[in-house]
């Protein structure tokens, strides 16, 4: 029995006779001990528990008629543009796209899990959606996955391949690579050689995927501008009524100019009080 079973029969949940691990039911209690890193797991589909997202406000094939999924639709649509050559310039690396934002909290994962989700959803594209927010890896808990190798596992040990550690959830063209072991020196680890080169080999090995990456705060963490200097495109997420404006400033300074980066007004509470509209705005555009 995996780790993530255990796990579930702890939390008082059924565990079928033959059980498909459920890859975003956390641990229902604290007393449950955290699930131990670097258990091996054969090359198994996950169960995507599409009802959980659902109720924590996350974009699912459910909604896709939602204003929720409109919404996505224009926030990917350049990306998507640029990723592929398509744009009146190229963007190197384009297909690899870094979520982050000044502050913790803003809505970096939120907005990753969605944006991989429309596009997993609609099959523009496969994509990869990896959690390099080692630090703070919110989205390999939520959907699950603490048990799992992941991105700081690899960068440790160069050999590994990264097919055989990427998760696949049972929704076609979405792929997961989890945070993994936590480790002291993952600022040291996500500047390292080994981590650009892994970020070369995803842009360049599978160049019909999108990469997108749920990064740190920029201003919170070291490790965020790092990553930013990876990828191709920045989305930066600013939580509207909140995030103050000098702290937007020095996020931005942060960043390379030369790139694409675009902004995401999220938790807009005058549009989240009406059911008419969601909660965000895309705005887009190389600065
Ligand atoms: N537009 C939104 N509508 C509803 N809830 C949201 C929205 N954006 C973020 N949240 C919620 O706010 C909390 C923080 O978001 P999260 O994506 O984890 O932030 P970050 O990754 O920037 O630290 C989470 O509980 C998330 O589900
Ligand atoms: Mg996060």
């Amino acid at each position: 029995m995996s780790s993530i079973e255990r796990a579930m029969e702890h939390g008082g949940q059924q565990v079928q006779a033959k059980p498909q691990p459920k890859i975003n039911e956390p641990p229902a209690s604290p007393a449950v001990p955290p699930a131990s890193p670097n258990v091996d797991f054969p090359d198994e589909v996950c169960h995507l528990n599409l009802e959980f997202l659902e109720r924590q406000g996350y974009l699912t094939p459910k909604l896709a008629r939602s204003q929720l999924a409109e919404e996505y639709r224009m926030i990917k649509r350049p990306l998507l543009i640029n990723a592929f050559g398509r744009g009146a310039a190229p963007v190197e690396r384009g297909n690899l796209i870094m979520v982050t934002s000044a502050l913790p909290g803003e809505g970096k994962t939120f907005t990753s899990m969605n944006l991989a989700m429309s596009m997993a959803m609609e099959r523009d594209n496969t994509v990869l959606l990896v959690d390099s927010d080692v630090v703070k890896p919110t989205l390999t808990r939520m959907l699950g996955l603490d048990s799992r190798q992941g991105l700081i596992d690899a960068l440790l040990d160069p050999q590994m391949d990264l097919a055989d550690i990427i998760v696949k959830p049972d929704l076609p063209n979405l792929r997961i690579l989890p945070a993994g072991r936590t480790h002291a020196h993952s600022t040291e680890l996500l500047a390292s050689t080994q981590m650009r080169n892994m970020a070369t080999e995803l842009a360049e090995r599978y160049p019909d995927r999108v990469v997108i990456f749920d990064a740190p705060p920029l201003l919170a963490t070291s490790e965020a501008s790092v990553v930013a200097r990876l990828a191709g495109q920045i989305m930066v997420v600013v939580e509207e009524g909140r995030t103050p404006q000098q702290a937007v400033l020095d996020a931005l300074a942060q960043l390379d100019n030369q790139k694409v980066i675009g902004m995401i007004l999220n938790k807009d509470r005058r549009i989240l009080s009406n059911d008419y509209y969601g909660g965000y705005y895309g705005s887009y555009g190389q600065q």
